[in-house]
């Protein structure tokens, strides 16, 4: 008898302010679903492609000693870009991600897949999706990977990392992803950008492009505890947002930087650093919301010495 195959958990991570953690915040989530045992691709949506240098750093080492480049192989990838033009050709551009986790450890691939991204995703022109049918490519597309990969695993997650901005591309994504995940730094522009992606979310909903896209959770990051500003800011937030915000601020931690820096997320290069705390709960969080973990259960293989909790410390 064939068992019917789970559909992978697609969230988009998303807020059209610039630089208020949205890459950080793949790169470490796909590090700790993997870390836990599931099997994660990442999409790059962004033409800064910061995601694809992390996640592939050892990928772009490979092939620059190879071709005698530098940082060539971004040049030379299928992108989404390709995939609106194609879309079969999705199984062509999964990169598997070789991670090394420790130095003298050999880089091997850890459970994340990269559809990277390059500055040609910039070229994309309005036309090329002017169309309804164009703004479900990369629904259908994510469709083709479970009919048609061969060495065949679903996908128990789908992240995307979205660009500082809302075009054509991005509201293709929405509209093939479950959840919107929104990581904001405590200012007030930050939070006048989530009025505008709330419209953005009914909008998509409403026109029918994606009726059951929702919005998962706010977060904030880069959080400096000590801050009196911040802190009233914080709990304002808090009482705004109510339920859709994550009460586990992410610490501002140069670890972060770090982890990014050398292409290794935080869970494997800094286990028990506080950001990487924040992080896995942040991650259980989201997972509890989404009904991927059941009430009080955790992700195995994370557990490791209990970081401080920093909202309680921004409450008092
Ligand atoms: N918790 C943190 N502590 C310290 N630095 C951080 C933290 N999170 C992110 N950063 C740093 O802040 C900068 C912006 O983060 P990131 O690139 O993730 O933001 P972004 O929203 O993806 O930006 P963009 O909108 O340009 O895509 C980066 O240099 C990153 O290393
Ligand atoms: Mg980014």
């Amino acid at each position: 008898m064939q068992t019917k195959r789970k559909q992978p958990i697609k969230i988009a991570v998303f807020n059209q302010k610039g630089g208020v953690g949205k890459t950080t915040t793949v790169f470490n989530m796909a590090g700790i679903l993997a870390k836990s045992g599931a099997k994660v691709l990442v999409i790059d949506v962004d033409s800064q492609a910061n995601a694809s240098s992390s996640l592939l750093m050892e990928n772009m080492a490979d092939y620059d000693e190879k071709h005698g480049t530098v940082g060539g192989m971004l040049d030379e990838v299928m992108t989404l870009k390709d995939l609106i033009e194609v879309p079969s050709r999705i199984n062509d551009a999964i990169i598997k991600a070789k991670i090394c986790i420790r130095d003298g450890y050999a880089a091997k691939w850890r459970g994340i897949d990269v559809i990277p991204s390059n500055s040609k995703l910039q070229d994309l022109r309005v036309e090329d999706m002017d169309d309804e049918d164009s703004l479900y490519t990369i629904r259908d597309a994510i469709g083709l990977i479970r009919r048609t990969r061969k060495h065949a695993y679903a996908y128990d997650y789908i992240l995307f990392d979205l660009p500082p901005h809302l075009g054509e591309l991005s509201v293709a994504v929405l509209a093939a992803s479950d959840h919107v995940l929104v990581p904001a730094t405590v200012d007030s522009y930050s939070m006048n950008g989530y009025g505008e992606l709330m419209d953005t979310v009914d909008s998509i909903r409403n026109m029918g492009l994606n009726p059951d896209l929702d919005i998962i959770g706010v977060f904030f990051t880069m959080i400096q505890p000590l801050q009196k500003y911040d802190r009233s800011m914080y709990q304002d937030v808090r009482e705004q947002l109510g339920s859709v915000f994550i009460d586990t601020p992410i610490r501002s931690n140069s670890n972060a930087k770090l982890a990014a820096h050398i292409g290794c997320p935080l869970c494997w290069l800094k286990r028990s650093a506080g950001v990487t705390q924040d992080y896995i709960a942040v991650t259980e969080e989201v997972l509890h919301r989404c009904g991927a973990l059941k009430e009080g259960e955790h992700l195995p293989n994370l557990s490791d010495g209990a970081g401080e909790d920093l909202s309680e410390r921004l409450m008092k």
